[in-house]
Order: C-alpha cells, then sequence, then structure tokens
C-alpha cells in the first residue's frame, strides 16, 4: 500500500539532564549533584537497595563531597500519595535541599511528588495530579537526581510522575518540566539484582513507551518511526536472552540504555502524539490493583488493543511494518500482515512470561465499567481517550474483556 507521507511537524525539545552511564560513575555523579545543596534524601523502596548494598554506595559517594545524606525507606511499587506526604514531612523536618532516588519508577516518582511538595510547602501530593481538585496548579520542585534501578519506566529522564490513591483506587500524573531530574546515574550493574518477573514487566514498559506514538503518531517523522524501531527490536531480541541469564551485565545494560531511550523526547519529535492510550487504560487498572505492576498490565493490554485498532481499521500499516520489521512477516497486505504481527508479538509476549488475561491477574469483570470511566475520565475528554480517534469508556471495557483470549 503506497503511503503519502506528511511533512515533519514542528517541535521543541528540552532535555537538562545530565546523564551518568556505567559502573565506575559513583564520583562523577555525587560531584555533580553536590552543588544542589546541603542536605539530600536518600528515597529508597522496600528494602533491597539497603540489602544489596547500593544505598550505602551512594550515601558514601555523596558524603565524600560533603553532602548530608538522611534516609526515608518504604515506598511502594505504585507509590501510594499518603507515603509521598510522610516522606515529604520528614524531608521538611531535615531542612532537606534535594532528593536522591534509588529505586525503579516509583522511588524516582515518589522524589518527584516530594519535590514539588518542598517546594509548595504543601503537605498533601494527590490534589495536585491530573484530574484533582488542584491538577497541575504548582510552580516549582525542589531538585531531584536518580538513580534506576530497574529497565523500564525513564523516569530518570522524563517529566513524568505516576502516583496512586488507594483511598479512591486512583493513579494519576504529574507533568512537568520541572520534575526532570538534573542528574541521573544509569549503572547496569545496579539492575542484574531485578528478578525475572519485574525484569519481564519493565521490557513490557520499554516497548510499550514506543510503541504508543509509533501506532498512532502518524508517518511524518521517519527518524522518530527508527528509533522506535531500534528501541523495540532491542528489547525483543535482548529481553529472551536477559531472561535466560538476569546477572549478565551486558544484557542488562542494552534494556537500560533502550529504557531511557524509549521515553526521551526524541522517540515523538517531528510527529504527532503523546495521548498514551495504553497507558491511560493500565494506570485505571494498577491504580485499581496496586498489587499489579504497571509493564505487567500493559503487556496483558498489548494483543487486545492491537486488535481493536484491526477492527476499526486503524494503524494497519503501523502493525504490519512492526511485524516486517520485527518479526519477518512477509504478507504484503497490510491488514494480514498486522494480524499476523499480532499474532508473532503473542507468541513473544507467551514465552516472556507476559501474556496473561485480567482475569488471571485477579480482576472481576463486572469491575470493568468502573476502571473504564477512571480512565475515560482522567486521562481522556468528552468520556474517551485518544487513540488514532476517539476510544471511549464502552470500548476500554471490550478491551479489557478481550484480554480473555490471552489466558
Ligand atoms: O522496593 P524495592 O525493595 O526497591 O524493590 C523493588 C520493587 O519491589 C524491586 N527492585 C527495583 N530495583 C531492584 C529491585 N529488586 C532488586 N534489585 C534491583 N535493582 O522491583 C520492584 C518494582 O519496582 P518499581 O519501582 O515499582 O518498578 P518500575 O521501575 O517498573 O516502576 C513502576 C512505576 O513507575 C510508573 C508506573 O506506573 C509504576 O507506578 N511509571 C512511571 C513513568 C514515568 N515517571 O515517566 C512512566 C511509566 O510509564 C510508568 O507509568
Ligand atoms: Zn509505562
Amino acid at each position: 500500500m503506497l503511503v503519502v507521507r506528511q511533512l515533519m511537524n514542528s517541535f521543541s525539545l528540552h532535555q537538562p539532564t545530565r546523564l551518568f552511564f556505567g559502573d565506575d560513575q559513583d564520583e562523577a555523579f555525587a560531584t555533580a549533584s553536590a552543588s544542589l545543596g546541603k542536605t539530600a534524601l536518600l528515597l529508597l523502596g522496600g528494602g533491597s537497595m539497603i540489602r544489596l548494598g547500593y544505598a550505602d554506595r551512594l550515601t558514601k559517594a555523596f558524603t565524600a563531597k560533603g553532602v548530608k545524606v538522611t534516609r526515608f525507606q518504604g515506598i511502594e511499587p505504585n507509590p501510594q500519595a499518603v507515603t509521598i506526604n510522610k516522606a515529604a514531612a520528614q524531608a521538611k523536618a531535615d531542612g532537606v535541599d534535594f532528593i536522591i532516588a534509588l529505586g525503579g519508577g516509583s522511588v524516582m516518582d515518589a522524589a518527584k511528588g516530594i519535590a514539588i511538595l518542598l517546594h509548595e510547602k504543601a503537605d498533601d501530593i494527590w490534589p495536585y495530579c491530573l484530574g484533582e481538585s488542584k491538577g497541575g496548579q504548582y510552580s516549582g520542585a525542589a531538585p531531584v537526581v536518580c538513580i534506576p534501578t530497574t529497565a523500564a519506566t525513564a523516569s530518570e529522564i522524563t517529566m513524568f510522575a505516576v502516583i496512586s490513591h488507594a483511598a479512591d483506587k486512583g493513579k494519576s500524573v504529574l507533568a512537568a518540566d520541572c520534575i526532570k531530574p538534573h542528574v541521573s546515574w544509569l549503572n547496569p550493574a545496579f539492575t542484574t539484582t531485578v528478578n525475572a518477573t519485574t525484569t519481564a514487566d519493565g521490557g513490557a514498559d520499554i516497548l510499550s513507551h514506543v510503541l504508543e506514538d509509533y501506532l498512532t503518531g502518524g508517518n511524518a517523522s521517519p527518524l522518530a518511526d527508527m528509533h522506535s524501531e531500534a528501541v523495540m527490536r532491542t528489547v525483543i531480541e535482548t529481553l529472551p536472552k536477559a531472561l535466560a541469564d538476569l546477572t549478565n551485565v551486558d544484557h542488562r545494560a542494552q534494556l537500560l540504555w533502550a529504557s531511557n531511550l524509549a521515553l526521551n523526547g526524541y522517540h515523538l519529535a517531528g510527529r504527532t502524539g503523546g495521548a498514551f492510550p495504553m497507558h491511560a487504560m493500565e494506570h485505571a487498572l494498577s491504580g485499581w490493583m496496586p498489587d499489579l505492576a504497571h509493564g505487567r498490565g500493559l503487556a496483558s493490554i498489548f494483543p487486545a488493543y492491537f486488535r481493536w485498532l484491526h477492527q476499526e481499521g486503524r494503524s494497519h500499516e503501523r502493525l504490519a511494518r512492526l511485524g516486517r520489521i520485527l518479526f519477518g512477516v512477509m504478507e504484503s497486505d497490510d491488514s494480514i500482515a498486522a494480524l499476523r504481527f499480532i499474532e508473532r508479538f503473542s507468541g513473544w509476549l507467551r514465552d516472556n512470561g507476559l501474556l496473561q488475561s485480567l482475569a488471571s491477574l485477579g480482576f472481576n469483570t463486572a469491575d470493568y465499567p468502573a476502571i473504564a470511566a477512571y480512565s475515560a475520565r482522567v486521562y481522556g475528554e468528552n468520556g474517551a481517550i485518544s487513540a488514532a480517534g476517539p476510544l471511549n469508556a464502552a470500548g476500554i471495557v471490550a478491551i479489557y474483556e478481550a484480554t480473555a483470549h490471552n489466558a
């Protein structure tokens, strides 16, 4: 099929985060961060960073630069606003100037939430999230520096923080330039201790970040397409190797760098995008069920969402192209090639332990309308999220239901 290419779109790109990559960057990272203040909060998750000795390693590097390091441990996966509020209260009492986030996306996102509370002199982060009473009404944030310990979210470079609120089963976002980290240290060695399940979840998250705009963002930017395809190819090829050899630092390095490239803004430059329908559907799910890992929720949505796009006659050319590029699909007809891609990709998910139905993850089908309504309200406009055209709550329910085919 002949595709008429649109002209590349105008864009603005501001990427202020200084990055360090590699196992020997302790001193360089601490030196680049030390100018941010005299007292720092080292923010930690459930304890693995202490157990593995990474927390002490960071403390030593910063102490050597004259920075006083205090600690807060206890940020949970899918970080809860109440925990972020508690950590922020401690940070205020300790006179913290900046935050060092050592952990996965949950810890990094919590650090961004704390940073806003410090700047705003406020005590509850939830009202500042999208769709809530003071959504987006903040004017700055204390500085944050990050050490990602999963290859997944790219929070170490993004303008986003994803915050959960168990009291109303909500999961929403902070999105602002002021929460982009000042400095980040990507050390693949730190990620060699991530277990197989969380490694696979992270792989699904990386894929989703480039898939979102690749599928629905038009064809105005061939470079953005190739950037996205390179990230996808890296994950498709490397994740199985990493799962077979969890401590292999080279595989971990490929995944960690891919995770950063997947959401650093360059993947989007020149095309339309930013709608993120799979994220809108998934955040509502893991908000409803905080034990659900973000990447796992995304993985169960992938095939159902792709089939929905196909049925609606949307993105055939894009799905077909992925089949040809990633899986060597030969069919020349885009509609058929698109279906072959969905089959082959589902097989890849199954091989990597990522293909499951929402029911098998513990969801009750009777709850789908309420979860879909949340997704459409918080992440949509006029009752629908955007997916190369509107996707309303009924459509979201249909996609949740169609995950039953994964079982
Ligand atoms: O809590 P600890 O003890 O640190 O253990 C964690 C946690 O149990 C463990 N872990 C992390 N690094 C480890 C490790 N265990 C051993 N060795 C290591 N090196 O892994 C578990 C999961 O951690 P978590 O931070 O929850 O995972 P992930 O990095 O996938 O982050 C998920 C969160 O990020 C949000 C998600 O919605 C979710 O809340 N996202 C953030 C984005 C952003 N800020 O731009 C974008 C993403 O699309 C995503 O929505
Ligand atoms: Zn994601």
